[in-house]
Order: C-alpha cells, then structure tokens, then sequence
C-alpha cells in the first residue's frame, strides 16, 4: 500500500463529494458506447461514484444509486462463479497474461491456438460462459449468474435489462466470430447461439454503483462477504482475481489504468469501472462517455484523484 493517509469517516465523505463535484462539471467526458444502441441513448452528463468501507460503512456521491449496464464488469463474476464450477481447470482454456490488445480483438487467437490470452477480453470470457452453460440450459446458467450477483451485493433487486441483452445479441457479430473461431479449436463446447446467450445476459446486468460496490466486497475483503461472513472465495482465489483485474481489467489500457490508479479494477463499456483497494474499500464509479481505448473517461479520472487524495494505491 502507497502513503495512506489517516482518514476520518468525514474526510472521505467529503473527498467523495469533492471528486463528484468536480467531474459532474468536467468539459471532456469522451464518447459513449454507439455500437450497443441502448448504451448510446444514456445521458453523459451522468456521473456517480460509491465506496464502501471494510467496516460497511458507505459513501455515495452523484448518480451513485441509478443503474447502468455493467458490460464487462460482469466478467468479474463470471469468472469468480465459473473457477467455483471447474476450479483451476479453467486455466487449460483460458490465459492469464494480458492481451495489449482490444476487448473484442480476434488476432491473438489464431496463432494462440483458440485459447484467449485472459478472462477479461471478449474471447475469454465468452470461453467462461460457456464453462458456466455446463450441462444446463442458458436460461439455468443466466439465472445462476443473477443469483450469485444478488448474493455479493446482498440485494434482491437487481435484475439483467433484456433491451441491452437483445440489442447485444442483434449486433453482436464480432463476438460471434470469436465464438465460432474457437469453436473450430475446440475451445467452445456447446453451440455458439446458447454460449452467448449467457455472454450477453451476464453484460446485460443492471447495478447501480452502490450495488456493484456492494458486490465487489469479497475481493476487498480476502474472499469473505463481510455482512455474512460468508466465504465466496479462498484467500488466494481473491488475491488472484484481483491480480488478473489489475493486469488485464482495462484491456489494452490497462498499464495505464495501473500507472494512474494503481488498483485492480474492472472496466465496462456501459462506462462503470469497479476498483478494489485490498483490506480497505470496494469502489464502483460511473461515467457513459470513453477514452479511445473503451474506458471510461472520467471513471478513471475519479478514481485517479480518490488514490491521490487517500494513497490507496497498492504500489
Ligand atoms: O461484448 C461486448 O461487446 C460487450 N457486451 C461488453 C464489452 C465491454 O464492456 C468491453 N469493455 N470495455
């Protein structure tokens, strides 16, 4: 851990509010997501932020309890709920290395023999969907992975938002191309219809920032749920996850994302970022527009100013 700096429960509300202040009133807010229309039509003057505490105790600032579709912040608990199915099996499908290249990029895995460089890119996590289809239907496989969201923010509310799920699926060529191509290497083993249709319900999800703070807590907290003490993960597994979210949580960006924050975090095209500071506090922000790399612009400017300000950085 950086400098930390000692903080009240006050000083951190009031840095909260001061971050959401100064980007609700930010000039350059990059360019919301186009290619899922839903995405396009969300207003990008939103901007919300929520962290929460080891100790439960939560700060909100902004948009921080209006929902947005969490996108590939999903992948988070997809692959948390698919190493709960088949534990480290997982990884003769799946690589740990980062890609430096786009989420939805198909070059890699030709000549990486259909096995997708990490979880977090669209490849991957399309290979964990499939591991979560297992022997059930999709709609078994999408129900489980709505459960297990509701059980980690510990709320019943939260739902998947069926105009994004089948927008995604009207457009999504790309990510069937991915489907089909590792299909061909054998690394998808059910028909590609039904894998991503799990794929895109999980993107599909609709949190809140509190919500997603609230479901990121097990990471923060070495695998528990602190409200229940209820073990999700072993130690280790959180450690790794979070390993992974900080090397390949922000794609081709995510040396960047590492040298400005210094978190393991998770982007998402909806443009919510969840980011954990081990030990200390779970945080989800939220901005529609991006950077050129697909993540969200001022969600990484406000999670750059909370480490300023908290020396929460890991490094
Ligand atoms: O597969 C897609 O295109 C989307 N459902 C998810 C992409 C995403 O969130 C990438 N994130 N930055």
């Amino acid at each position: 851990m950086g400098a930390e700096i000692d903080l009240s429960t006050s000083d951190l509300s009031g840095i909260v509010a001061d971050i959401a202040e100064e980007m609700k009133a930010a000039p350059d807010r990059g360019t919301p997501a186009a290619y899922i229309p839903p995405l396009a039509k969300v207003d990008p003057a939103k901007f919300g932020m929520a962290v929460i505490e080891a100790d439960g105790t939560c700060h909100l600032a902004g948009d921080a309890e209006e929902t947005f579709s969490i996108q590939s912040i999903s992948k988070v608990f997809a692959l948390t709920l698919a190493l709960g199915h088949v534990g480290d099996q997982l990884w003769k499908r799946v690589g740990r290395e980062p890609s430096g290249s786009a989420f939805n990029s198909i070059v890699q895995l030709e000549f990486e023999h259909g096995i997708p460089r990490n979880p977090f890119i669209n490849a991957g996590a399309i290979v964990v969907a499939d591991i979560l289809l297992g022997r059930n239907e999709p709609r078994e496989a999408i129900g489980e992975m709505l459960r297990f969201v509701r059980t980690l923010a510990g709320e019943d509310d939260i739902v998947i938002d069926r105009e994004v799920a089948d927008a995604e699926a009207a457009t999504g060529y790309r990510n069937a191309a991915l489907a089909s191509y590792m299909r061909s290497f054998g690394n998808i083993h059910h028909d590609v219809e039904r894998t991503l249709g799990v794929y895109f319900h999980a993107c599909a999800l609709a949190m809140s920032c509190r919500q997603l703070a609230l479901a990121g807590r097990y990471l923060m907290a070495g695998g528990m749920l602190p409200s229940t003490g209820r073990r999700i993960v072993s130690a280790q597994r959180a450690r790794r996850i979070n390993a992974l979210m900080m090397t390949c949580g922000h794609y081709d960006g995510s040396g960047e994302f590492a040298f400005r924050v210094g978190l393991p975090g998770k982007s998402g095209v909806g443009g919510g970022i969840l980011a954990i500071v081990p030990g200390r506090a779970s945080v989800a922000v939220w901005s529609p527009g991006l950077n050129e790399r697909g993540n969200s612009q001022l969600g990484t400017l406000a999670l750059e100013r909370l480490v300023q300000r908290t020396g929460w950085s890991v490094f």
